[in-house]
């Protein structure tokens, strides 16, 4: 089926829809995105993503060519004209063009905002009852990673290497500790059932389900304590889990060599998950 995409405006197909090879998205990765998970046709935790995307532009001097209700309608749009029921909403502004490739660009350009839908299994993933065998690799990308930016190569790059290596994913490690997944949060869960996730700084993205499952866990007595862990203590962890608005929560079963707890899926990781989609389901918009 062709898919119906947003572009600078309209509405067509995705085969008709053009962007200029002077765009410094496609130049400089001189861009910021957003993906909000779709749940029965409904948007999960899009408000969180909204303000992201808010405050990446603020960061890189992008103006928001459209109000964040503007963009929502947009969203809402896609999801209709493509009839998804479930997966997500790619949102994608880059700087825009003026017409040639030079390092340096004016105040006024205008921006290119693209948006599209992406068809996926999100509650019924297999993945999701398995469980992901996860590499661990040196954190090669740059020193602003709380701005979502679409430089993604060094993401890519370790997650082909992992993929090679018969894994599903990448933890990246930073002087001795877990940054976080390839494209995703990274939490371990200790002995006395405390959950562990690295602190928001420039050093991470600060995911929006992150701060959902924050809330969540708090809610139901779980303990989460906000600070960098090793990768010999995620090996020594009685669980492991990642969090993203692609796949929720997924229980980590492998790192590198070393089984995780038993070797499967945990119990916390597999509540939160739940609970999770619970409540989004409650309050998608
Ligand atoms: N990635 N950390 C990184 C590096 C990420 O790329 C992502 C999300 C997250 C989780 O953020 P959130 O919970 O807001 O999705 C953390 C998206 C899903 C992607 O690149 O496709």
């Amino acid at each position: 089926m062709t898919r119906t995409v947003y572009i600078n405006g309209q509405y067509m197909a995705e085969t008709d829809a053009k962007v200029s090879i002077f765009d410094r998205g496609f130049l400089f990765a001189d861009a910021v995105y957003e993906v909000t998970a779709v749940l029965e046709g409904k948007l999960i935790d899009n408000a969180g993503h909204i303000a992201r995307l808010t405050r990446s532009c603020q960061e890189l001097g992008i103006p928001m060519p459209i109000s964040a209700e503007e963009l929502t309608e947009i969203q809402r749009s896609l999801i209709e004209k493509n009839q998804l029921h479930e997966g997500g909403v790619y949102l994608q502004l880059t700087r825009g063009s003026e017409g040639d490739r030079d390092f340096s660009y004016s105040e006024d350009i205008k921006p290119t905002l693209v948006l599209f839908t992406q068809a996926r299994e999100l509650i019924h993933s297999p993945v999701a009852k398995k469980g992901i065998k996860v590499l661990s690799m040196d954190d090669i990308r740059w020193r602003r990673r709380d701005i979502k930016t679409t430089s993604l190569l060094p993401a890519c790059m370790a997650k082909h290497i992992a993929h090679q290596a018969g894994c599903d994913d990448v933890w990246l490690i930073e002087q001795g500790y877990v940054t976080e997944g390839g494209s995703s949060n990274a939490y371990i869960v200790t002995d006395e059932g405390k959950i562990i996730t690295r602190p928001l700084s420039n050093d991470i993205l600060s995911g929006i389900t992150r701060a959902s499952l924050m809330l969540l866990a708090k809610d139901c007595g779980l303990v989460i304590e906000e600070r960098a862990f090793t990768i010999e203590e995620a090996y020594q962890a009685t669980e492991a889990f990642v969090s993203s608005a692609t796949t929720f929560i997924w229980p980590v079963t492998h790192i590198d060599d070393h089984e995780i707890g038993d070797g499967k899926p945990g119990p916390i990781a597999a509540k939160l998950r739940e609970i999770y989609i619970k409540t989004s389901l409650e309050m998608a918009e």
